[in-house]
């Protein structure tokens, strides 16, 4: 368990996605300050959905907002478990972030294809200012997941037999998710607790790999933390 984590456990999910928003919003100020721009990875899965929507109501400098995904399933652009289709309709195509500057990961061409498309568009862009990252039952994270094996210098993976549907995905490698100023897991529902508890006692899970220089800061609701 990386000793500098900050939990931020919460009632509910609600409380989780709006703190967990306002946090995104202040880094990005903060980087468009400082550097002009703020690249952000988005989480895929269900979880980060509350927080999307609340972005999308927000006021912020869109302009200077770069977008990048952790991870993607191996689904035509416009299936519905497109973690893309997801972001563009909860949050993306309500704000005015120029479409140059949204880097979906072409998924739809298959899984070695993609991730050596994506490698470069990776390496480009970090460090990333912002990363969001979900969690699986397995305590999987992005399309990182127990047990699979990848090349430690790869900035973005080719992954097959992934233990959740689809099979076949494409996922930035945890070197690439843990290069970035701040980094955010959201975490909630109790089917999440067993993974949490394993991950605080130490266990070597892929949520565990992912270890940036700054704290990570993980927002949980009551239902997922169970000390
Ligand atoms: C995916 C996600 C995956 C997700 C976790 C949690 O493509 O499936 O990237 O890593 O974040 O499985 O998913 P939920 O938020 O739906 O519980």
């Amino acid at each position: 368990m990386q000793h500098n984590s900050r939990w931020h456990i919460l009632e509910t999910s609600e409380q989780v996605a709006t703190a967990a928003c306002r946090q995104i919003l202040d880094a990005a100020e903060q980087a468009i300050t400082e550097h002009g721009s703020y690249k952000l990875v988005l989480a895929g899965g269900s979880t980060p959905e509350k927080v999307y929507r609340l972005l999308a109501q927000a006021d912020a400098d869109w302009a200077n907002w770069h977008i990048y995904y952790g991870d993607e399933r191996c689904l035509p652009v416009d299936n519905a478990d497109r973690n893309s289709l997801m972001a563009t309709l909860a949050f993306l195509e309500k704000v005015a972030i120029p479409e140059s500057q949204i880097f979906t990961i072409p998924a739809e061409l298959g899984p070695e294809q993609a991730a050596r498309l994506y490698q470069q568009i990776v390496a480009e862009a970090v460090p990333f200012d912002m990363v969001l990252l979900g969690m699986g039952e397995d305590g999987h994270t992005a399309s990182l997941f127990p047990g699979h094996q990848h090349k430690e210098d790869e900035l973005a993976h080719a992954v097959y037999n992934s233990p959740k549907p689809p099979p076949e995905r494409v996922s930035i490698s945890a070197k690439a998710l843990s290069n970035t100023h701040q980094l955010i897991f959201l975490i909630t529902g109790a089917n999440k607790q067993e993974a949490v508890k394993n991950w605080r006692s130490g266990l070597d899970l892929p949520v565990a790999a992912i270890l940036p220089e700054n704290p990570v800061d993980i927002y949980i609701d009551r239902d997922a933390y169970k000390p």
